[in-house]
């Protein structure tokens, strides 16, 4: 499947087939192609929940204003963003130079520049999560459709009950929902939406 082709298959499905089960580690697969996605300095501020069990999805679900995809999906992804990802900077570039592709001087820099972004600054932290957790999200649902999987993005939830229901640390923050599993093939999709044309958005320039 190309990128075209799995652009135009994806949509937020509006049922899903509650008979139908996903396995932890196909789940595991599709992250693993998402985790693909760029992030800035390469950080990777992503971490991810699985609401995998029958237990897990229902208290998922009541912490998501009761929305029925919930329950009958196969598994749903809770994305979530750690405001703390910048100290990964020291295991993720000590990975470059054992490859050979980065030295301890550069590695030095890099570590000193990602702490200096983040350290002291909230804002940027809860940006960069929020930029990282939504391309990575992109990626998910694509992998995912391409694996012949449907998905169903879903910013409808309680982030706080939702990191109190799951026991998330403080800095890690829930972004993003995604219901994965077969889309049920009694409720049909919607027409897809309208798209406002790049010639009614894109600004060549100057605004
Ligand atoms: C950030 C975000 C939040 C969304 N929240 C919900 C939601 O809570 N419930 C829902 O049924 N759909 C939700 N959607 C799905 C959108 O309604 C859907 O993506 C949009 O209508 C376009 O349809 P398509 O994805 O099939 O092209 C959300 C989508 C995004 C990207």
């Amino acid at each position: 499947m190309d990128v075209t082709a799995a652009l135009e298959a994806r949509r937020a499905v509006p049922s899903f087939d509650p008979s139908v089960s996903i396995t932890v580690e196909e789940v595991s697969r599709i992250v693993d192609k998402a985790n693909l996605a760029p992030s800035s300095m390469n950080l990777q501020p992503w971490k991810i929940l699985v609401a995998h069990s029958a237990e897990a999805k229902e208290t998922l679900k009541a912490v998501s204003y009761n929305q029925a995809k919930v329950t009958e999906a196969s598994a749903v992804i809770v994305v979530c963003g750690d405001l703390q990802h910048f100290r990964q900077v020291e295991q993720i570039t000590a990975d470059a130079v054992a490859q050979g592709v980065s030295t301890e001087e550069r590695r030095s820099r890099t570590i000193a520049m990602a702490i200096g972004a983040y350290e002291s600054d909230l804002q940027k932290q809860r940006d960069e999560v929020f930029r990282g957790g939504s391309l990575w999200s992109m990626a998910f649902m694509l992998a995912a459709t391409e694996a012949g999987w449907d998905t169903a993005p879903m910013g409808g939830f309680e982030p706080e009950k939702v990191a109190e229901a799951f026991g998330l640390p403080e800095s890690v923050l829930p972004i993003l929902l995604i219901a994965i599993g077969k889309r049920n093939p009694e409720v049909a999709l919607y027409p897809r939406g309208y798209r406002l044309p790049a010639t009614e958005i894109v600004h060549v320039d100057r605004w």
